[in-house]
């Protein structure tokens, strides 16, 4: 039994994810998940809130909330809703747990112990009226470059300019609109990532089965200009984790925060901390998940992300890893996402633009999303949602395919044998023919899966689908009982058993709809088909079974339309 741990980016507190986000991360590691855990491997998928930094300032300050309410407010939410997603976390956390405060108080002083960090006095734009300095996103003015008016300190939204809030025109406060501003000395640390860029530079080399999008992001950053930069981590705000080396005081940063993106990342750590103080587990339960000495070092290590998060993970975390002397586990394969866009443009939660994972599951149940999603995941490119091309989707890979699979064998057989496996018969030219293209078919879907070919294994489960619907089309038990009912016994009890296989095999993908086949099938038994053969004899003659409700529902072109209308606009 292998040991895999799982990662799934930790998604921002501000507010409930659009399926953009879902799909750039949480949800494929949740099939990744579903899939090692189905193999029998030992399995531990942790993913977490983000709750720190300026857009849960700025989220809370919005919706008039203290921001440490706020942040408990939204987390219950979102982890609502990703139970209701089916998203099967091991523990879902929250980045301003203690144990994570703690975990990123002790990485400081490990990195400084070790001569990493320096302290870097910084000019900063102070707001009187506000009585506060204000970083990147609580600054606005006139973008230097195309003369948009309400340019972010970090980024003009209009034309994309990255910017220092220094750089804008005619700068004001977003939290107050005041112009009483200066510039003021404040002091910074900073992580000396630059003297680790030959250690980092040899790991990356060192993974030489990574895909591409990942190591070229990471050589860039490495490479291009001055090299890899030195950063800052820590941040003039009152909300986030403290300053400090371990338990000590840090002389001069009295006040401060760790930057967001320090801690971020430290949290897939604490969280599985959190996983064993929430269950009445012992430390040495989560240290040998996460400590090389204390059992992770045949522990393989899987990270989710949009393409966005690369380099912070592949340069920025490991460089707090690395930095810190101490034997934590590295990641070993990092997957990465391009981004679903929406109808013609980009999700947008700003704009409330898109289909929001609440507004989703008001619609359908979870696993039509699930399909849609993974089986359209933007992998090699970007991808785009259009509803047009989600009807066509659902109604046929999931109603005329499966779902249609499922009826008719079920429904057939109640009418001639009633609700239990018929007995009689033997498989014949045909049935050995589709098991054999199935122990084919279910091989490739393997091999796709553990590669974290998504795309490809939703194809691969898809013709695996295909192939009993065509089998049964072919056979027509129901022109075999006519003259032969033993036949026609053993065609339908094959296609009962596949029932079966499917919903083992379907069940990363579609939880839900796996689950109501086996019990509708009214087995237990989940084995993985390492031997299709045998697997497909798992329901003996005489194994009672019921006629499950429709598992899929068509979208009709009067939903589709007016979906289309409701998610076209802004959202409430
Ligand atoms: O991009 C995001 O949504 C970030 N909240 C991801 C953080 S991942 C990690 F490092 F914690
Ligand atoms: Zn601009």
């Amino acid at each position: 039994m292998a040991r895999i741990l799982i990662t799934s980016a930790i998604p921002y507190i501000n507010g409930i994810k659009h399926l953009g986000n879902l799909i750039g991360s949480q949800l494929p590691a949740d099939l990744y998940a579903r899939y090692q855990r189905g193999r029998g491997n030992e399995v531990m998928f942790l993913c977490a809130t983000d709750e720190h930094g300026t857009p849960a300032e700025l989220a809370a300050a919005k919706a008039d909330k203290p921001v440490a309410e706020y942040c408990a407010d939204m987390y219950a939410v979102q982890a609502d809703i990703a139970k209701r997603f089916g998203l099967s976390f091991d523990h879902f956390g929250r980045s301003s747990s203690e144990q994570n405060k703690r975990l990123t108080q002790h990485f400081a002083g490990k990195l400084d112990e070790a001569g990493l960090i320096r302290e870097v006095s910084e000019k900063q734009v102070y707001s009187n009226a506000d009585g506060r300095f204000l970083p990147d996103r609580y600054i606005e003015g006139t973008c230097p470059n195309c003369g948009y008016e309400r340019a972010r300190g970090d980024q003009c939204e209009n034309c994309t300019k990255q910017l220092d809030p220094t750089d804008l025109i005619e700068p004001r406060s977003a939290i107050s609109g005041s112009t009483d501003l200066e510039v003021r000395e404040t002091k910074h640390l900073y992580l000396r990532q630059s003297a680790m860029k030959d250690e980092l530079d040899a790991w990356i080399d060192s993974k030489t089965d990574w895909p591409i999008l990942t190591t070229s992001i990471a050589k860039k950053w490495l490479h291009d200009g001055d090299g890899l930069q030195d950063r800052g981590i820590t941040r003039d705000l009152d909300w986030g984790v403290p300053v400090k080396k371990g338990d000590q005081d840090w002389p001069g940063m009295e006040g401060k925060v760790f930057y967001v993106w320090f801690d971020a990342p430290i949290e897939y750590i604490a969280c599985a901390k959190e996983w064993a103080d929430a269950n009445g587990k012992t430390d040495s339960d989560w240290e040998r998940w996460w400590r090389t000495d204390k059992g992770a070092d045949d522990v393989r290590y899987v990270q989710f992300m949009g393409k966005d998060n690369v380099p912070f993970h592949t340069l920025s975390f490991p460089a707090t890893i690395l930095g810190s002397g101490e034997p934590w586990k590295m990641v070993d394969h990092l997957k990465s996402f391009n981004y679903l866009n929406y109808d013609g443009g980009q999700f947008s939660t700003s704009q409330g633009r898109g289909v929001f994972m609440d507004q989703a599951l008001e619609i359908l149940p979870a696993d039509y999303w699930r399909w849609w999603l993974l089986s359209h995941a933007p992998e090699s490119s970007d991808s785009e949602f259009t509803w047009e091309n989600f009807q066509q989707s659902v109604n046929k890979d999931l109603a005329d395919v499966l779902g249609n699979f499922v009826s008719r064998i079920t429904k057939f057989c109640r009418s001639k044998f009633g609700e239990a496996v018929p007995e009689g018969g033997s498989y014949g030219e045909r049935e050995l023919t589709l098991i054999e293209e199935l122990t084919k078919r279910v091989r490739a879907y393997e091999g796709h899966m553990e590669a974290m070919e998504v795309r490809k294994s939703a194809q691969e489960l898809r013709a695996i689908w295909v192939a009993g619907n065509e089998y049964l089309q072919a056979a027509a038990p129901w022109s075999t009982f006519k003259e032969d009912p033993e036949q026609a016994a053993a065609q339908v009890r094959l296609g009962l058993n596949l029932i079966r296989l499917y919903a083992v095999l379907s069940a990363p993908f579609i939880p839900e709809t796996s689950a109501k086949m086996l019990s509708a099938m009214n087995t237990l038994d989940t084995n993985w088909p390492d031997d299709v053969a045998a697997s497909l004899e798992a329901l003996p003659a005489a194994h009672e079974f019921t006629v499950p409700d429709v598992l899929f529902a068509k979208v009709t072109d009067e939903q589709r339309e007016d979906w289309q209308t409701r998610f076209a606009g802004t959202r409430a």
